[in-house]
């Protein structure tokens, strides 16, 4: 039942406050607590599409900032401006071609929120999320930088404990945190690192 209360708490609220999706608010507690997102930012959003962080985003960094996204499906255009979009499937773009008019470095910050689809098979479960967590490691290291902060949502796993041992290598501080805004039975988890070296 309480289940059921929360999914439609996170659902009404994100309606009613015109965000695109409830993922809204996990953005935005990670933000309230670990305040990665500064005004004039730069962010590289990846897995953006239907565009609640990106909402979000836009706001956070404000006129001078920029949010760029990434998603394998198209996002229905945004109204702000400080928004660009592109469709590309992360695992196969050239990563430092993916943005038009925009270098794919000097970013100040960059949030993945990209669910693979997972099939209950964990075997194939666990080598799709390594494959995607590769390529996306591969982009933050090419888009990110040094002293920059990385968003990640990632899933408890067989591999959960490579990830984390990745990302600690590439960060000075990794944090790991479920949003109350995230199902309980879901298995996500974020990553919050910081600094990257
Ligand atoms: C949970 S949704 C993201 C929701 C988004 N943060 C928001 O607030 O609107 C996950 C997204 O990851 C995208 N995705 C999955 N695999 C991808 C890939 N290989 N490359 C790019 N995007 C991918 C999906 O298309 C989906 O839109």
């Amino acid at each position: 039942m309480a289940r059921f209360v929360l999914k439609d708490t996170f659902y009404n609220k994100a309606k009613q406050e015109g965000f695109r999706a409830r993922s809204a608010y996990k953005l935005q507690e990670i933000q309230n607590r670990f305040h990665s997102v500064r005004k004039g930012d730069r962010v590289l959003d990846l897995g953006c599409a239907p565009g609640s962080w990106l909402q979000l985003l836009s706001g956070m960094v404000g006129g001078e900032g920029t949010v760029a996204g990434i998603d394998i499906l198209p996002t229905p255009p945004l109204p702000a401006k400080n928004i660009t979009t592109i469709v590309a499937d992360i695992r196969k773009t050239d990563n430092r071609d993916v943005l038009p008019g925009q270098a794919i470095d000097g970013f100040d910050v960059v949030t993945c929120d990209i669910a693979p689809n997972l099939s209950g098979i964990r075997e194939v479960d666990d080598a799709r999320i390594e494959e995607l967590f590769g390529a996306v490691l591969q982009t933050v290291e090419a888009a990110l930088k040094p002293g920059g902060h990385f968003i990640i949502k990632s899933f408890f796993t067989g591999v959960q404990k490579g990830i984390s041992e990745k990302l600690r290598k590439g960060f000075a501080k990794v944090s790991a945190y479920k949003p109350a805004a995230s199902r309980s039975v879901s298995s996500e988890v974020y990553y919050i690192c910081q600094g990257k070296r």
